[in-house]
């Protein structure tokens, strides 16, 4: 990796991959659509275009004038936002990477693209679900992450383009906030905590879903981009995760560092109804053994850092 354009940097993941590679490689373009400019660090810090991804002509202009040779794709509507807009994540999440993926078989990139535990669905085993099992989701975002990880699969097998993804779970961030996720709640949770004490929680207990903290999903996407090509059996997507818990446990870790928070519920049947569908808990063994994967923080020491970061930021 050397020249690197990030489509949708200005979105949650983005914006921290952005700053974070651009620490480590000579260029990193951050990619955006005029509706949501870069701004502060991300502006300052390096170049940045306007990258539409349902713009084919644009995208491969500025890979050429660029030379880029990865393309983190990083372009999608959550999957709340995705139920309430089915057609417009369609062509984002799946008219937007083939769009992608012809530019890097014509220019020769490499291109990084996340699934999501959204790709899995009612009929998948819920319980430490395997890296090879059944996909029949039930939302839009879902089918667009199943797709694109078929696709992305074709291109590579067919056109030999280095495609690589991981599915990710619910990401938690104190930088840019997410928006429209069903797993969003395990990052409201920290804000409502340290500036309300208190939180209405939109989905029941029980209600167990992967999570990841940030600096564990940054070097997912850096490491899996630099894994040696011949360790590689799987390429789109390798299960990842780092921890699993419900609405009960992350408010106990809360209450472990801030002894007075309280949690009501308050559901949201179609966050609630998504979230059931999801796996409890992922296997990620093969993403261990093809590339090193390992996560550094678990629970605690993510709620720990979440808080102390909140209360220093004011
Ligand atoms: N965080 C995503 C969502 O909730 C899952 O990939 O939609």
């Amino acid at each position: 990796m050397k020249n690197i354009l990030i489509i949708g940097s200005t979105g949650q993941i983005g914006t921290e991959l952005a700053l974070t590679l651009r620490k480590i490689y000579p260029t990193v373009i951050a990619g955006y659509i005029p509706a949501a400019p870069p701004k502060g660090e991300l502006l300052e810090s390096g170049p940045s275009e306007i990258v539409d991804i349902t713009n084919p002509d644009q995208i491969a202009e500025v890979v050429r004038r660029h030379k880029v040779d990865t393309i983190f794709n990083l372009a999608a509507l959550l999957s709340a936002v995705a139920e309430a807009k089915p057609q417009l994540a369609w062509k984002i999440g799946l008219g937007g990477l083939f769009n992608v993926l012809e530019v890097a078989r014509e220019e020769g990139c490499a291109v990084f693209t996340p699934s999501s535990i959204g790709s899995f669905g009612p009929e998948t085993p819920h319980d430490k679900t395997p890296q090879d099992t059944i996909q029949r989701p039930k939302t839009m975002y879902g089918v667009t992450k199943v797709s694109g990880e078929l696709l992305s699969d074709y291109y590579h097998k067919r056109f030999g383009v280095d495609t690589r993804s991981v599915r990710f779970p619910g990401l938690i961030s104190n930088v840019a906030p997410p928006g429209g996720g069903t797993t969003d709640y395990a990052v409201d949770i920290y804000y409502a905590a340290v500036r309300e004490g208190h939180f209405h929680c939109p989905l029941k207990p029980g209600t167990y879903m992967d999570m990841m903290y940030m600096p564990d999903a940054l070097r997912a996407c850096i490491e899996l981009m630099e894994a040696d090509p011949t360790k590689l059996i799987h390429r789109n997507s390798f299960n990842v995760t780092a921890m699993s818990f419900d609405p009960e446990e992350i408010a106990n870790s809360i209450r472990a560092v801030i002894p007075s928070f309280t949690m009501e519920y308050e559901l949201d049947p179609l966050r609630q109804g998504i979230a059931d569908s999801w796996p409890n808990s992922l296997d990620d063994s093969c993403a261990r053994a093809e590339w090193g994967w390992q996560p550094k923080y678990d629970l605690p020491s993510m709620t720990a850092d979440m808080i102390e970061t909140i209360r220093r930021r004011g």
